[in-house]
Parts: C-alpha cells; sequence; structure tokens
C-alpha cells in the first residue's frame, strides 16, 4: 500500500498518474498531488479520483514515495520549505527533472534514497523512453516501485552511472526533435519534388510511423532492416548512397555528444 506524492501537477505528472489509474497499477486514494494551481488540482481530482492538494507540505505527509515534477529551474525553492519532513520521514524521492543532479537533489531535499529519471515526449501518449539511476540506498523494492511508475507511460532501462543520464538525454531525451527534423526536412524535399504540402506531410508521418513499428517488431536489427529495402541498382540505394556522401553518420555522433555535454554542462549551472 504505497502512497505516492507528486509535486507538481502539470504534463508529466498528469501522462504518469493517468498511466497508473488506467493501468490499475494503484489505487486513486493512495495518489496524492500538490499544485498552486487550484484549477489543475480539481481537474486530476474529477479525472482520476486523486488527491489534490494546493500545499506540498500536505501532499508528502504520509508519503512513501514523492515524485517531484517541477521545471528544474524552481527545484531547489521548492523542496526547501519540505526539507526538514523530508528529512524526518526519508520516503524515496523520484526526480524527472532535467538536468538536477543527486548530490544536489540530496542536498535540497535530505533524503538518501534518490532515483533520477529522464523521461521523454511521447510520455505524454504512453509511448515514451525514460533512463533511470538510483542512488546507492535506494532498496530493490524501491527500484521496482520507480520502474512500474515510469512504465506506466512507456518503456524505463535503469543505467549504470549518473553520467549515462546524459548519455539518454542525448538519445531519447532529445531524440522525438530529431525525428521532427527529419520529417520537417522530408517534407520540404517531397514538395520540391512536386507533393502537395498535405500529401508530402501524410507520407512523411505514416512512414516515420510504419519505420518505428516495424524496426520495433522486427527480430533483426535496424542496419539489416535498411540492408533488405534497398535494392542493388534502385531508387533507395541512390538515396543512402547520398546520405553516407553527406556524412550522416559523422553528423548525428556530433549531435547527440554535443547534447550530452549540454546535459552536463545544465547539471552544473542548475545544481549548488
Ligand atoms: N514534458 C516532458 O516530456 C518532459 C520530458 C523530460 C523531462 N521532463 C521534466 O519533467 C518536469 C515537469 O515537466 P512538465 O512538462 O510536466 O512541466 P509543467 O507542465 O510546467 O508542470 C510543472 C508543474 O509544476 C507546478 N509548480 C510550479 N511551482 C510549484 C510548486 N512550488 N509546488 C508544486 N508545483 C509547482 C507548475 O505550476 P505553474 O504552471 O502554475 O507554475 C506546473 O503545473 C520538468 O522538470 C521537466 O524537465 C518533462
Amino acid at each position: 500500500m504505497t502512497q505516492i506524492a507528486f509535486i507538481g501537477g502539470g504534463n508529466m505528472a498528469t501522462s504518469i498518474i493517468g498511466g497508473l489509474v488506467k493501468q490499475g497499477e494503484t489505487k486513486p486514494e493512495l495518489v496524492h498531488v500538490s499544485d498552486p494551481n487550484a484549477e489543475q488540482v480539481a481537474k486530476l481530482n474529477d479525472e482520476f479520483g486523486i488527491q489534490g492538494h494546493t500545499d506540498n507540505a500536505a501532499a508528502i505527509a504520509n508519503a512513501d514515495v514523492v515524485i517531484m515534477a517541477v521545471k528544474p529551474q524552481v527545484m531547489k525553492q521548492v523542496l526547501e520549505p519540505i526539507k526538514a519532513t523530508l528529512t524526518e520521514r526519508q520516503p524515496m524521492l523520484i526526480s524527472i527533472a532535467a538536468g538536477i543532479n543527486l548530490p544536489s537533489l540530496k542536498a535540497w531535499s535530505g533524503c538518501e534514497a534518490i532515483v533520477r529519471c529522464m523521461p521523454n515526449t511521447p510520455s505524454l501518449l504512453g509511448l515514451g523512453a525514460t533512463g533511470l539511476f538510483a542512488s546507492e540506498q535506494v532498496t530493490i523494492d524501491q527500484r521496482n516501485i520507480a520502474d512500474a511508475l515510469l512504465r506506466a507511460v512507456g518503456i524505463s532501462v535503469w543505467v549504470q552511472n549518473e553520467a549515462e543520464i546524459d548519455a539518454v538525454t542525448a538519445v531519447s531525451g532529445s531524440g522525438p526533435a530529431y525525428y521532427f527534423l527529419l520529417m520537417e526536412a522530408m517534407i520540404a524535399a517531397g514538395k520540391k519534388l512536386g507533393l502537395s504540402e498535405e500529401t508530402a506531410t501524410q507520407l512523411t508521418l505514416q512512414t516515420a510511423v510504419g519505420a518505428g513499428q516495424m524496426a520495433q517488431n522486427a527480430d533483426v536489427d535496424p542496419a539489416e532492416l535498411r540492408r533488405r529495402v534497398t535494392s542493388p541498382g534502385g531508387t533507395t540505394e541512390r538515396a543512402i548512397q547520398t546520405f553516407e556522401a553527406a556524412h550522416l553518420r559523422d553528423i548525428v555522433e556530433a549531435a547527440l555528444q554535443a547534447a550530452n555535454d549540454r546535459g552536463a554542462e545544465l547539471s552544473e549551472q542548475l545544481g549548488d
């Protein structure tokens, strides 16, 4: 009978709560949410039957797990007034905020058992990919709880050291934007070839969904799937040769390295 408190009732918290309640993972009465916006709290109450609060202290009073779902910029000031209670009660603290590292979370909350997560935007549709890292004090049972919470909005993957969270940010955290960029470019190129915007968009989006689902359901890796649709002397081969000649792989590597480095930089800027 784990009691869970969400601090911040915005987009991510709403998605995770929705997933948890829909999957029957937890009883709604065991879920507490706190947000300064009373209307948002009332909406969450009505939709999911959870316990809403506008006072963070009330939400965490009996919590076993506290999920920090506020913007990174306000994390320190949100934790300050509840630090004494957290330090005394020692719930597991889960942070989904980008760029706030474990030492900062520990210093600001007084909690020992802390899980840091990096979800991505498709979580809002239940199709998220989340990387998680746990402090040494997190027990197996607590890991399982954190895992179940994030699996309510997609898949979850544990990483072995905190620096890998920056790599997760580079791959899946920022990843949706890379696919959106490719979609933009394909739509523009399709239009140049004479398609209407609507047709180019429909074809591009459905191709993205189809390729994603094929890759996920296949028993071979994406490289093999690509080989299978690239006939010698054909149209796909000509396009792939053009990508390779422009060093697409080097560009992707440099882009992910830049995102990784920015993640580390942000942790330093946002931390103590
Ligand atoms: N959205 C994503 O896909 C995504 C992906 C990866 C990571 N994240 C992380 O998830 C966290 C939440 O993101 P989000 O998209 O859910 O943001 P959001 O929709 O802005 O939700 C944050 C909520 O926290 C509330 N809040 C502000 N001050 C508070 C306080 N003192 N006490 C309690 N609640 C407070 C905000 O209320 P007001 O609006 O009234 O200020 C807002 O409702 C962020 O740290 C973000 O980095 C999000």
